[in-house]
């Protein structure tokens, strides 16, 4: 990690701890051990959204072959290791190109790795990049794929860990990297019964729960902290109100925890808010998008209704 990014981690830890109610963000779940724990989560009989989303994805291939325009190139930030990609690629008529983008240099080479081993016929451009490195995309993009229609690609739910008013904001600045006759298609996770949502986040074997307390570890490791690891508990539950999986760690008792030079108290029964998991009607999120001045083209989704891709455009753009 570069000393830049280290700051940027204490900053967040050290802010989020000392707001009321205590809080950190979930971008940081991701370091080594926190990438292969969301792995472990995506093969949980009890985690349904990737599994959902990866049929969703290959039901509508016939149908992509058709909406989408021949030679489009695909865009896709947080790529990771280019799975879904590679389901929407290899339906897609003529000539084909992907701009993946991620901050895991490991993740890009298994992508650049398994795109040459699967769809050697795409012209692959991996970027090493954050979601707000807009300015290196978009010249990237028009650089190497001058006149290409695009397709943003932004599945996985990923814009569920987004509340509304930045939900809003990322949309908009995705959008800001297509042009008017292109396309997003963006993969969001649907309100359902909430026994099934709570037990996608708590699930019976734990590996959730290690997958948020990793968070605890990491900062104990990274910023010279001593969390014990025993006296906080994993806590997931659907908040119907507010339409989010909320993820917390809970303290069990009385206790102070040091970072580096700072303390931090903790009193029996106070939890850190972890993660929020936005959960969207159809409606509704077709409001968030026209907030971000984007229209729903067409939606898919699996017989269940567990999980939708939808198919956007700038307003103003022209009509298919
Ligand atoms: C990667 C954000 C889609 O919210 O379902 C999984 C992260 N957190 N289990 C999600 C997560 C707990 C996941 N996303």
């Amino acid at each position: 990690m570069t000393s830049e990014a280290g700051n940027d981690f204490a900053r967040d830890v050290l802010r989020g701890l000392s707001g009321l109610p205590k809080s950190l963000p979930c971008k940081y779940f991701y370091d080594a051990r926190g990438s292969e724990l969301f792995s472990d989560i995506c093969d949980l009989e009890e985690y349904y959204v990737t599994r959902t989303e990866m049929v969703l994805l290959k039901s509508m291939q016939e149908d992509l072959g058709s909406v989408l325009r021949p030679d489009t190139v695909v865009v896709e930030p947080g790529a990771g290791d280019g799975t879904k990609a590679r389901l929407l690629l290899s339906a897609m008529p003529g000539r084909r190109a992907y701009l993946p983008y991620d901050i895991s240099r490991s993740a890009l080479d298994e992508l650049g790795a398994r795109m040459q081993d699967e769809l050697p016929e795409v012209r692959t451009l991996p970027l090493h990049a954050q979601f707000n490195d807009q300015e290196r995309i978009q010249q990237n993009l028009s650089e190497a794929f001058p006149d290409w229609p695009r397709l943003l690609f932004f599945p996985g739910s990923t814009l569920g860990n987004f509340a509304p008013d930045a939900a809003v904001e990322l949309l908009g600045s995705l959008a800001d990297l297509v042009g008017e006759e292109d396309h997003l298609l963006v993969g969001i996770d649907l309100v359902k019964d909430t026994a099934v949502l709570e037990a996608a986040y708590d699930d019976a074997s734990g590996v959730t729960a290690a997958f948020n307390k990793n968070l605890l570890q990491r900062v104990n490791r990274e910023l010279d902290a001593d969390f014990n690891l025993e006296q906080f508990r994993h806590l997931a539950f659907f908040n119907r109100n507010d339409s989010r999986i909320e993820m917390h760690l809970v303290s069990e008792c009385q206790q102070t925890v040091a970072i580096g030079s700072q303390r931090f108290d903790f009193s029996p029964g106070e939890s850190i808010h972890t993660e929020n998991s936005y959960k969207f009607t159809l409606d509704r999120f077709g409001e968030l998008a026209s907030r971000a001045g984007l229209l729903v083209e067409r939606y898919w989704t699996d017989p269940q209704q567990w999980f939708a891709q939808v198919l956007l455009r700038r307003q103003g753009g022209v009509p298919a």
